[in-house]
């Protein structure tokens, strides 16, 4: 293949990359990795949000999601490896799982996950979420 050639290939997969959201949160160095849906509070005994946080979460919020490998760094975001992440982000965690909440802010800021990211939660399982931190996250089988 002649250079020029090269080249334009070579720019075109650049702003492909560079329209494609999903595609820039997925891209590493090596190519795109798959979600990550699973590690999230890991020591967590109430399953529901073990698993809730794990598929939703996980890939942008825990150790070996994708987050880890994303170039401009959001890294600062909180983290929900543990139990106690999860209980010190109770504030911040209320906010960005309730959408009314988090419109309400000035200024609002995004619920999670973002409408872009795959692995939507339905209202049932957000309530889930919101209902576990409205009895102050109790770290047992039942949540409560
Ligand atoms: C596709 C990536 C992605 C997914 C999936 C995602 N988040 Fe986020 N989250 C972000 C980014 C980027 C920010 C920082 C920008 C902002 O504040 O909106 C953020 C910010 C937050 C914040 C604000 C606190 C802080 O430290 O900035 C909370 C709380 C949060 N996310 C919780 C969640 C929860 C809970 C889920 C799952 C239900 C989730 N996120 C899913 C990318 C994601």
């Amino acid at each position: 293949m002649d250079r020029t050639v090269r080249w334009a290939l070579a720019a075109a997969g650049c702003l492909a990359m560079a329209f494609l959201p999903q595609g820039c949160y997925q891209a590493t160095d090596a190519g795109p990795r798959p979600i990550v849906t699973e590690g999230a509070l890991a020591d967590v005994k109430y399953a529901p949000a073990r698993r809730l946080v794990s598929r939703s979460c996980a890939d942008c919020h825990a150790k070996d999601g994708n987050n880890e490998t994303h170039k401009d760094a959001w890294g600062h975001a909180i983290r929900l490896d543990t139990y106690q992440e999860w209980v010190d982000g109770r504030r911040v965690l209320q906010e960005r799982l309730d959408p009314a909440i988090a419109a309400a802010q000035d200024p609002p800021v995004d619920a999670m996950p973002q409408p872009f990211f795959r692995y939507q939660l339905t209202d049932a399982e957000r309530d889930t979420l919101l209902q576990w931190i409205r009895r102050d996250s109790p770290n047992t089988e039942t949540g409560e």
